[in-house]
């Protein structure tokens, strides 16, 4: 895994949703190395450990990286008060990232929530071949809804309360989709949810796990989870390193 720490210039800084940022920086080689699915570790003034951000988008003729993210602690609250010329010390491009494959099959993209972000760089290269199910809490909590339309995927939503798109989960929103491949990232009682209707319908599946980290590389195991062999055998892996992006089949589901 080849990677990079570099001081990386805001550029542009929206809040589309009260909340939650969509930060594009500067980014350089880190730019030019990332594939869709990695994440970067970006510094929080102040704290030891690093943060882990998906990257949303990747535009390497200008070498710059989109992040969106979620304020859910002090860490990602600081990040959010960064303006534009102001710089991330970014650690980057970092994890597996998604296994892409053949770009012209039938992808079905399935997000929820903060979720979303890490699927569109993925989806883009699918274009008019990708359907992308959103699901959020209600209207006013949805994003990238345009960006992926903007790239040719067919974009369906789905929110708790019926508020916007089709009233319930994205598993059950997804159902009548035809598909080659699947690509997901959510909460886990979504992500399990859509590993089973892979399995029943014999889809291969990609998913992409949040665990909490700490060094970002592989070297601590502060993200330890549970993986399966082939042979049904179970081993502990590392998110950061292994992952982010499983085979929907390795991963064991606790509880
Ligand atoms: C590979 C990866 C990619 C990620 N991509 C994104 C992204 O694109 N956008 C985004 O908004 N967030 C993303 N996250 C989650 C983000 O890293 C956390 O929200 C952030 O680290 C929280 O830091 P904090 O200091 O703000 O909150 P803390 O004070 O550290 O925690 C606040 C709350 O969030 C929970 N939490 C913290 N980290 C995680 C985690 N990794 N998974 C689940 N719950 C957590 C804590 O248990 C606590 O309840 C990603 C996480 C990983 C591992
Ligand atoms: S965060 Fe240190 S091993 Fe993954």
């Amino acid at each position: 895994m080849k990677y990079e720490v570099k001081l990386c210039e805001i550029i542009k800084k929206a809040e589309p949703v009260p909340g939650i940022f969509d930060v594009t920086v500067r980014a350089g080689e880190i730019a030019q190395a990332a594939r869709p699915g990695q994440f970067a570790h970006l510094l929080v003034p102040g704290k030891t450990l690093r943060r882990p951000i998906s990257i949303c988008e990747i535009d390497k003729g200008t070498s710059t990286l989109r992040f969106v993210f979620q304020i859910r602690g002090e860490g990602t609250q600081r990040l959010s008060e960064f303006a534009a010329g102001d710089c991330y010390d970014i650690l980057g491009p970092l994890g597996n990232g998604f296994d892409l494959g053949d770009t012209s099959r039938r992808a079905l993209f399935i997000g929820g929530g903060i979720g979303v972000p890490p699927l569109l760089e993925a989806a883009k290269a699918f274009g008019k071949n990708a359907t992308a199910v959103l699901g959020f809490r209600n209207a006013a909590a949805v994003i990238l809804q345009e960006d992926f339309e903007k790239y040719g995927c067919k974009t369906l939503l789905a929110t708790d309360d019926g508020s916007a798109g089709f009233h319930g989960l994205v598993t059950d929103c997804m159902k009548d989709e035809p598909a080659d491949v699947i690509f997901a990232c959510g909460p886990a009682p979504m992500l399990k949810a859509v590993c089973a209707a892979a399995a029943q319908r014999g889809i291969p599946c990609q998913i992409s796990l949040e665990e909490r980290m700490a060094c970002g590389v592989g070297a601590c195991l502060g993200c330890a989870c549970r993986l399966r062999r082939k042979d049904g055998t179970e081993y502990y892996g590392h998110v950061c390193k292994d992952g982010p992006v499983f085979n929907y089949q390795t991963v064991v589901w606790e509880g």
